[in-house]
């Protein structure tokens, strides 16, 4: 049985694109695999210095998740924070980072260039996130396209450690969703917060309307063919079986289709579409120590893997003197 594992920050509401991404996929494996899940705080805290908005954000990611089918009975579901032994590991598996790997790394200058201050621990970033999946021995990590990088530095990092020290880690591999595209957000971009441009998962029903009704869309003439290659038509083929999409395909190639039309029927199936998680939302959200339970058992069952992990490796590297 393979191990299946990925974590996502809790930088704000969580969107479309972090649910076809990733979290619908995680979902769907939960069914055959040992799947381990987590909200990755101390990631966040490269970007959120504020206390009341990180604990809220991190406890809503967890709502979500649930809400959206993420079955605990099946699941290892935890807070990054609770099981800090990934940030010793950190610290071993930054010394066999070579610093050009770390420079490399698109997201870090991405960042920065939009204005984050560059922190030493936004630099380290892909090394914590190395560390969260070598520590739990994960074989197929999903992600979107954004974090294809990120896996391949992690290989690297694993394999030089054990080069170096022998078979510690398991060497893990992306699974990127199969059409292997980002997600564009309304204006084309790809679909981020911090862009501005997310069509969030459960906010208010007018504003995810709203947000849907602003999708950025061409000047062409109604009695001309549309063009595919834009964000109305690729988020609303998200919502579609194959026979959806290709009605769909007709209409933007048949002179007649009325962007505003599409836009309206986009916000109604991405309404309809999670409906029913939002009821399964209000509950959890009423019932907070139980999301917290479950976020506890998780915890305490990932730190038990952790230790095997981390134990490991502090042998290998020569760190065990107290036996
Ligand atoms: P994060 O929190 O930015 O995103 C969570 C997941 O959602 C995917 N995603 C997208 N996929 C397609 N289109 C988009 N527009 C889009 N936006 C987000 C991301 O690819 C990701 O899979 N560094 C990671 C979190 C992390 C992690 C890990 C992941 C920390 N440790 C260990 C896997 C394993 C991140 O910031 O993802």
């Amino acid at each position: 049985m393979k191990r299946v594992l990925s974590g996502i920050q809790p930088s704000g509401q969580l969107h479309i694109g972090n649910y076809f991404g990733m979290m619908s996929r995680m979902i769907q494996y939960q069914e055959e695999n040992e799947l381990f899940c987590f909200i990755v705080d101390y990631h966040a805290l490269t970007t959120i210095n504020d206390r009341k908005k990180l604990e809220s954000n991190t406890l809503n990611a967890a709502i979500d998740f649930l809400a959206l089918g993420l079955d605990p009975q099946k699941v290892i579901f935890w807070i990054q924070s609770d099981v800090p032994q990934v940030t010793e590991l950190t610290w071993l598996l930054s010394t066999v980072t070579n610093m050009g790997l770390l420079e490399r790394a698109t997201s870090y200058k991405d960042k920065t260039i939009r204005g984050i201050a560059a922190n030493a621990g936004l630099f380290n970033y892909p090394i914590l996130m190395a560390a969260d999946i070598l520590c739990f021995g994960g074989d197929i990590v999903p992600v979107g396209k954004d974090q294809k990088q990120h896996l391949e530095i992690t290989r690297d990092i694993a394999q030089r450690f054990n080069n170096i020290y022998g078979d510690v880690f398991v060497i893990p591999e992306a699974d990127i969703n199969k059409s292997s595209q980002l997600i564009p957000g309304i204006d084309g971009q790809k679909m981020s917060k911090s862009y501005g441009n997310d069509i969030p998962i459960f906010d208010d029903e007018k504003k995810i309307q709203k947000r849907i009704m602003s999708i950025t869309t061409d000047s062409t003439p109604i009695d001309e063919p549309k063009d595919k290659n834009t964000p109305l038509f690729q988020l609303y083929s998200l919502f579609l079986d194959e026979k959806g999409k290709q009605e769909l395909r007709d209409r933007f190639d048949e002179p007649g289709l009325k962007y505003g039309e599409v836009k309206k029927e986009l916000a109604e199936t991405v309404l309809e579409y999670f409906h029913p998680y939002r009821d399964k939302r209000e509950e959890l959200s009423k019932n907070l120590d139980y999301v917290k339970q479950v976020l506890k058992e998780g915890a305490a069952k990932a730190a038990a893997e952790a230790d095997t992990y981390l134990n490991e490796a502090r042998r290998a590297m020569g760190l065990n003197y107290s036996g």
